[in-house]
């Protein structure tokens, strides 16, 4: 359909600015999610709707203009975030073209940080990413890159926790033939690479503090000097670094310079973990049901009630790489049928944890955890089992239950969400055995 039948299929009318990208950003999803068509044929759509996308913002310019004109009188109150609700708030993300391959929800805290990754995209200003793991560090990274004007540039990334410490300043700066053994020839470091685009900086936290200071230099003044080198090169590359650490706490420790820190975090996005916006669980599950039916070739996942709970409620120490990884495992294990409890994970599936240290062989040293930590994991897992326990005896009477141990029901119900526990299950499992 070409624009003018858009226009003419639809009076001006009825046809409004917001209304009409949203039926773009719906063909998008559709295609996004089609399932017979290969991968090039849909980056090809995805890329004719992106154009219409940026025609229609266009198109609508004038539209926007009458409007202003028509409440020019009307005294103008601007709400500030706080005032807005998410789900305008992300309406206006849409609205403003913010591209962004994935889902995300209407959760305060993530509208926070993507609005901030909006505003930061189109300038130069170096960015750090920081979050927990599996929070969608490297997918932010991707996201401010796209919405950039460098976006047709290079973009390249490094995992500096992934290099061995010798091999890292050649990596990022280059180096020069015979600088070291191994070195045969002169050649170009990621920085190089990632000229006139963004470069980005995965794990900066394990980047030694040599190749701390080379980078240091680069942001003051986009200089650096290849590996065995005195030459120096120019370089144009937007920097985006991400971490799961504390980098503050770790430069109070001689561990990263501070003056890094503050050079690279001049812009600071952090993305919540999930268990902190869990009104996008939903749109996640659908997402990778549909990614997951697509490359294993079968059907969208179907989810049994009490599996739908327990992810609903589930922690997500993983965060959202759990949930795909999850969603994955049990679209694999279900085969196109109903997934359900039984194709979690032993080490989550409700009514399989074991207290404490029963599971030793799989667990690396306590000391590698803080004490603090290791507390708050043995007091849950005791608790969970105080509540399977009563479930079980109680036959899964929560009222009962909760009259045994003087305990207000809805405290108790409360529990066993956090749990991921299902008093349903225990009835059936009194009954059947
Ligand atoms: N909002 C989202 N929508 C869809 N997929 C997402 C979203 N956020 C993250 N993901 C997916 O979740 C997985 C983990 O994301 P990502 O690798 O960006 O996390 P990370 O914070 O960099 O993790 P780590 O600290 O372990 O490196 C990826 O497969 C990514 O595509
Ligand atoms: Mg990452």
């Amino acid at each position: 359909m070409k624009l003018e039948d858009l226009e003419e299929a639809s009076p001006p009318s009825t046809v409004t600015y917001a209304k009409l990208l949203e039926k773009i950003e719906m063909i998008r999803s559709s295609v996004r999610w089609a399932q017979s068509m290969d991968r090039p044929e849909l980056q090809k759509i995805l890329t004719h709707c992106n154009t219409l996308r940026d025609e229609m913002m266009q198109l609508s310019y004038k539209e926007r203009l009458v409007n202003f004109s028509a409440s020019e009188k009307l005294p103008i109150v601007k709400e500030s975030p706080s005032q807005k609700t998410g789900k305008k708030r992300k309406q206006e993300l849409l609205e403003r073209n913010f591209i962004f391959e994935g889902v995300f929800g209407e959760s305060p805290v993530l509208l926070e940080a993507l609005e901030i990754a909006e505003k930061a995209a189109p300038t130069t200003l170096p960015v750090l990413i920081d979050g927990e793991s599996g929070t969608g560090k490297e997918l932010m990274a991707k996201v401010i890159h796209n919405n950039s004007s460098r976006s047709g540039q290079p973009y390249v990334s490094i995992n500096c926790g992934a290099i061995p410490e010798s091999l890292i300043e050649s990596e990022l700066f280059g180096h020069k033939k015979g600088a070291f053994t191994g070195a045969t020839s002169d050649r170009k470091g990621k920085f190089e690479s990632a000229d006139g685009g963004t470069i980005f900086l995965d794990e900066i936290g394990e980047l030694p503090l040599q190749g701390q200071v080379k980078l240091l230099r680069v942001l003051q003044s986009n200089e650096l000097q290849r590996v065995g080198s005195d030459q120096v090169t120019y370089v144009d590359a937007r920097i985006v670094a991400a971490t799961n650490r504390d980098l503050l706490e770790m430069s109070k420790k001689g561990l990263f310079r501070e003056d890094l820190y503050y050079r690279l975090s001049v812009i600071n996005v952090t993305l919540p973990p999930l268990r902190e916006r869990r009104d996008e669980i939903t749109l996640l599950r659908e997402y990778f049901s549909a990614e997951a039916a697509e490359q294993l070739h079968v059907r969208p996942l179907l989810l049994s009630p009490r599996l739908q709970t327990f992810l609903q409620h589930y922690e997500y120490p993983g965060n959202i790489r759990e949930l795909r990884n999850l969603i994955y495992r049990i679209s694999c294990l279900a085969g196109g049928g109903v997934g359900d409890i039984e194709h979690l994970p032993d080490s989550i599936r409700p009514g399989n944890a074991k207290p404490g240290l029963s599971k030793k062989s799989h667990r690396p040293s306590l000391l590698e955890q803080p004490l603090a930590d290791i507390k708050k994991e043995a007091a849950d897992a005791a608790e969970k089992l105080y509540l399977e326990q009563g479930l079980t005896e109680e036959a899964g009477k929560v009222a009962k239950f909760a009259r045994r141990v003087n305990m207000n029901r809805s405290h108790l119900w409360t529990l066993l969400k956090k749990h991921g526990l299902n008093a349903d299950d225990y009835k059936q499992s009194t009954a059947g055995s």
